[in-house]
């Protein structure tokens, strides 16, 4: 069984972070946020990987190599320029090595999710589908991809980011795809598989299939989603094989160093080489390695990128600090704020309260 993953996007939403690393190797729960997905894949039988990379694409081939420490074969292939995600899936096919009717995963780089992908190859198998999709439902459905259903889980139409959705059912970024729609992707151009592939797909009276699974589903997108899924993780709240079932309220990586003192919670990680002082709160943050939060700092809900540096007594909520950015004691940061890379804040130069 071979899977894609759509690695190439830039991820400007979670910028700063994503400047130097590409947002699949961000830290989450313990390891770059794309081998919780490969772990994943391997787990439901994938044995060959395609990774569809292009913005920093070194830092994927650095990390994972062949892939044979996680027990996968790796391939990459590069876009110079980035094609989209079809153009981006087409551009993988001479890495395939399945037949024209077999089945191929697509998954996109940036979501959680605890289906059952076993159960969604069936389905796309049994039927003899040319795409099967998995669908999850949202109780707003206004910033996604609508994907309504037929009573025979056929897929009646795509409908990108409606103001007022036909359905609540969405594209949730995990396709099965038979092999030939994927050479029958336009080559060379930049093709969005949910603007152009699926709509091309139901014109053509191809079968489409919705496989609708309302287990665990996050877009890691945001700073927001992504340090709630971080967290989710590390809490057991959703199951990743790279944990195998060791969860509790934080994760603290042996090489760092917590205060006895410190108050760790809420799923929160503490990578590498990092420090944490005495009093320090953290609750429900992702710091990266070899970042360093001072004596009484409360950190809550934020992304700490690596070697960043919190001084005493700061107060961080809801916000990101990028890598090496230092924020110097008494400063007070809150509602989704980004100090960029390498910036730095003097002593007790914010104060965040809001405004009467
Ligand atoms: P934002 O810039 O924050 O929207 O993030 P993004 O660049 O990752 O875009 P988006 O979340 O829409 O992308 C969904 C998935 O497709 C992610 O896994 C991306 O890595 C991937 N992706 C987006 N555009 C491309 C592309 O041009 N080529 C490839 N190979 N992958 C892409």
């Amino acid at each position: 069984m071979e899977a894609v993953v759509l690695v190439g996007g830039q991820g400007t939403r979670l910028q700063p972070l994503t400047i130097r690393t590409p947002k699949p190797m961000l830290p989450f729960a313990g390891a770059p946020f794309l081998t919780h997905q490969i772990t994943r894949l391997r787990a439901a039988g994938v044995e060959h990987i395609v990774l569809a990379t292009s913005y920093r694409a070194e830092v994927f081939a650095e990390h994972f190599g062949n892939g044979k420490e996680l027990g996968i074969r790796i391939d990459y292939v590069t876009e110079t320029e980035p094609l989209g995600t079809g153009g981006g899936i087409r551009n993988v096919a001479r890495r395939l090595e399945s037949g024209p009717a077999d089945a191929v995963l697509i998954v996109n780089g940036d979501v959680l999710s605890g289906h059952d992908i076993g159960a969604q190859l069936e389905l796309h198998r049994r039927r003899e589908a040319a795409a099967t999709l998995h669908l999850v439902e949202v109780p707003d459905a206004r910033p996604f991809g609508c994907v309504p259903t037929d009573s025979h889980n056929r897929v009646t139409g795509f409908f990108e980011k409606s103001p007022e959705p036909v359905t609540n059912r969405i594209n949730a970024g995990c396709y099965v795809f038979a092999r030939h729609v994927i050479d029958e992707i336009p080559e060379g151009r930049v093709v969005s598989v949910e603007r152009e592939t699926f709509p091309g797909l139901l014109e053509d009276k191809q079968m489409v299939l919705g496989y609708v699974d309302n287990a665990y589903w996050l877009d890691v997108g945001t700073p927001r989603a992504f340090v709630k899924g971080s967290s989710d993780v590390v809490r057991g709240v959703v199951d990743s094989p790279v944990l195998s079932g060791s969860v509790g309220e934080s994760l603290i990586d042996p090489d760092a160093s917590v205060h006895p003192n410190a108050v760790i919670t809420g799923g929160s990680v503490i990578g590498p080489r990092s420090v944490v002082e005495s009093g320090a709160t953290v609750h429900s943050t992702v710091v990266a390695d070899g970042a360093h939060i001072g004596s009484g700092a409360v950190i809550g809900f934020s992304l700490i990128g690596r070697r960043a540096v919190i001084g005493r007594k700061a107060m961080l909520n809801d916000v990101v600090i990028g890598e090496g950015a230092k924020i110097g004691e008494n400063n007070e940061l809150a509602n989704g704020i980004r100090i960029w890379t390498d910036a730095v804040i003097p002593d007790a130069a914010i104060r965040f309260s809001p405004l009467p």
